[in-house]
């Protein structure tokens, strides 16, 4: 398989910490990884552990003067990447993926997808993740082909039990492989 380019979209969770691992993985397993991190992200873990683990530059700002290609940068990350994962994705992320807002880096690149899909693997706190109006995101945007790595049940960071933590980063890292494999083969069919 030629190297694939996974663009990884970090919001503010304190499950970053787990996306740092996931891009650690990623980039051990041949991906070369573009990490974009939401302000909120920033709070949680410094771009420079993402751009350590991946030999990358992190993504941070949409409007960045110095660009040595002269690239409109949300465009050319949405274009060349193979598949997108949103990990951990925050409640907010996924209500303004629903909603089409595109007001930063991540939600931005997100909207301006072309042929990559989307996976996103929420966190958040069990009545967040309940609450109808984001079960009513997930849904919608299930239907329009955005992809679900469903969270797992645990003793969250706020210290109550229930479904919110992270897909383990195993889980995730197996199934974008997968996807990228099958990819793969049918395209030499
Ligand atoms: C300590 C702490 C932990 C948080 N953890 C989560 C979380 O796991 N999931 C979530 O949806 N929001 C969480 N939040 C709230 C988000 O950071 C907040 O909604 C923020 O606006 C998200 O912005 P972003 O989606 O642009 O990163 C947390 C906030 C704090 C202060």
């Amino acid at each position: 398989m030629t190297m694939k380019n996974v663009l990884l979209c970090v919001t503010g969770s304190i499950a970053v910490y787990k996306a740092a691992e996931l891009a650690n993985r990623l980039n051990k397993d041949g991906f070369n990884v573009e990490t974009i991190m939401t302000h909120g992200a920033r709070e949680f873990v410094a771009p420079l552990t993402f751009q350590t683990l991946t030999g990358n530059k992190v993504h941070t700002e949409m409007f960045d003067l110095y660009d040595p290609d002269h690239q409109v940068e949300h465009i050319s990350l949405a274009r060349k990447a193979d598949v997108c994962i949103v990990a951990p994705a925050t409640a907010n992320v996924i209500g303004k993926i629903a909603s089409g807002i595109a007001d930063d880096m991540v939600s931005t690149v997100i909207m301006a997808l072309d042929h990559a899909p989307v996976y996103i693997c929420p966190a958040m706190n069990t009545k967040m993740y309940e609450n109808p109006i984001v079960q009513k995101n997930i849904k919608s945007l299930w239907a329009m082909g955005y992809r679900f790595i469903e969270p797992k049940e645990s003793r969250l960071a706020c210290g109550d039990i229930g479904r919110g933590a992270m897909a383990d980063v195993n889980v995730i890292v197996n199934t974008v492989v997968t996807y990228l494999q099958c990819k793969n083969q049918n395209s030499k069919k």
